[in-house]
């Protein structure tokens, strides 16, 4: 991701100046004319930039940098800020640097040069201001996400066993292979475990392996030291990051044979070196991996190293498909609507007809508890009103509903025999619906809606 910086001075050409070299170097730059507007971003959204130019002087009546700088450092600490001076202002430059600005670069003839060099020299904490941000958002986004036993829903046997085994095996220190095709739970089921476990005040480090091209991958696990040479900067490494609580690599199944080897050495040590560095790093921590892709196959074609199986697959969870427990569809759904509305105004909880939940339940969920998520979630802030009908539903459970009368599951026999009664009995009463109704102990209104539910005598209708 590339950096966001800003940049506040009262002229103009200086703003554009700096951001067309801001924006050489890969940046993104935004530029205010004055120190009150790049405090009110800042005072907004204190992550919003990970490093601030500012000017000295805004002009009389305006607040001027020493002051600005003091409120931006209160609102967020560890935003690294360089200070622009003019001439004159050198000395208060000095007091800038006291009160926590990490440079400063004088207005002159040589601005960009040494604007350049000033922000090499800051490239390491601007990089660290990321680095601490995105792992900051991604431990909030998982303290949300472990708030509470009810994340893992399900009442069914297949989920209460995976539930079971959680709890076994989350306090031995022993890595976890979690199977399961997309959008099964993998990583909720990855987190529990960390939850679980005595580990659970350390932090709990994810990484999608199949996400990022190797050599990056490695810099990513494993760490950089700093290289002048290369134009390295430094990086701590998730292994590191991770130290005293859990590592999760996702998506484990792509990686080449070669990277396996130097995961399946930090597994068997507890050690390795950063890229590009010689010091052993030494780190206790616990590793779960996540796989949707057939490893066995994999392993006999030679891309999986059996090796390196065996160490994650200390203990292997299965997850189950959703269309193999589908009694917890209406669970879920439920579910999935009250957290909707937990965390978005205005939406409420919605009902769903027993129609509706035939429907869910025909459909084959090929992208499993993900998909009903969002599928639910889609028509829960779409549509008004109190409940939630087969019509409201996307295309391919509609499809899937129409074809899936084919007479095998419970539900689907008894809509054909259901189906056949009515039909017979309105055959036998030539269409009258008072009279069928009556031979069928149901009540006028039932009945019409049980027609129209099979499309009985509408031909006749016609
Ligand atoms: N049993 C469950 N109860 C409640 N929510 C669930 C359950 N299983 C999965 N979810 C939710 O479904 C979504 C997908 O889960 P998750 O990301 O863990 O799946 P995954 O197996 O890692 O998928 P992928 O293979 O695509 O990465 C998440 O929002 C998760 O919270
Ligand atoms: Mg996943």
């Amino acid at each position: 991701m590339p950096e966001r910086i800003l940049v506040a001075d009262d002229q103009t050409v200086m703003q554009d100046l700096l951001t067309d070299l801001l924006e050489q170097r890969g940046a993104e730059a935004v530029a205010v004319g004055t120190a009150e507007e790049g405090l009110e971003m800042i005072s907004k959204s204190p992550d919003a930039f990970d490093l601030v130019i500012l000017d000295l002087d805004f002009g009389d009546g305006k607040m001027n940098g020493i002051a600005g700088l003091e409120a931006i450092k209160k609102i967020n600490p560890t935003i690294p800020v360089i200070i622009l001076t003019g001439k004159g202002t050198i000395s208060t430059a000095v007091e800038a640097i006291k009160l926590g600005a990490q440079e400063y670069v004088e207005k002159n003839f040589y601005i960009e040069e040494n604007m350049d060099l000033a922000l090499t020299r800051l490239d390491h904490l601007i990089r660290a201001t990321i680095d601490n941000k995105r792992l900051r958002r991604e431990r909030e986004f998982y303290r949300e996400e472990l708030k509470g036993q009810y994340n893992i829903v399900g009442k069914s046997r297949a989920i209460q066993q995976v539930l079971e085994q959680i709890k076994v095996v989350a306090p031995i220190p022993r890595p976890v292979l979690i199977r399961g095709e997309r959008g099964t739970g993998k990583e909720l089921v990855a987190a529990a475990i960390h939850q679980n476990s005595d580990r659970k005040k350390g932090a709990f480090i994810t990484i999608n392996c199949a996400a990022l091209a190797e050599g990056l991958l490695e810099c990513e696990l494993f760490g950089q030291e700093d290289n002048a040479f290369t134009n390295a900067s430094f990086r701590e490494g998730r292994f590191v990051l991770a130290d005293k609580g859990t590592l999760f690599l996702d998506e484990i199944g792509n990686m080449s044979v070669e990277f396996q080897q130097k995961i399946l050495r930090v597994l068997e040590y507890q050690q390795f070196e950063r890229v590009g560095g010689t010091k052993t790093i030494k780190v206790d921590v616990r590793l779960l991996a996540a796989t949707n892709s057939d490893i066995e196959a994999n392993i006999d074609a030679g891309k999986f190293r059996a090796d390196l199986y065996d160490r994650l697959a200390f203990e292997t969870i299965w997850l189950p498909p959703l269309r193999e427990w589908k009694a917890d569809i209406e669970l879920l759904c439920y579910h999935f609507m009250e957290r909707l509305a937990a965390e978005v105004a205005g939406i409420k909880p919605k009902k769903l007809t027993p129609e509706t939940l035939d429907y869910l339940n025909a459909y084959h969920w090929p992208g499993n508890v993900r998909e009903l998520k969002y599928v639910i979630e889609r028509v829960t802030y779409k549509f008004d009103g109190g409940t939630i009908f087969p019509h409201h539903l996307p295309q391919e459970i509609l499809t899937a509903y129409s074809h899936s009368d084919d007479g095998q599951s419970l539900s689907g026999r008894l809509a054909q025999v259901e189906k056949q009664i009515l039909t017979d009995a309105y055959e036998q009463f030539q269409g009258n619906l008072e009279d069928t109704a009556r031979e069928l102990n149901v009540p006028l209104d039932s009945l019409k809606q049980l027609m129209q539910k099979h499309h009985i005598g509408e031909e006749m209708a016609r």
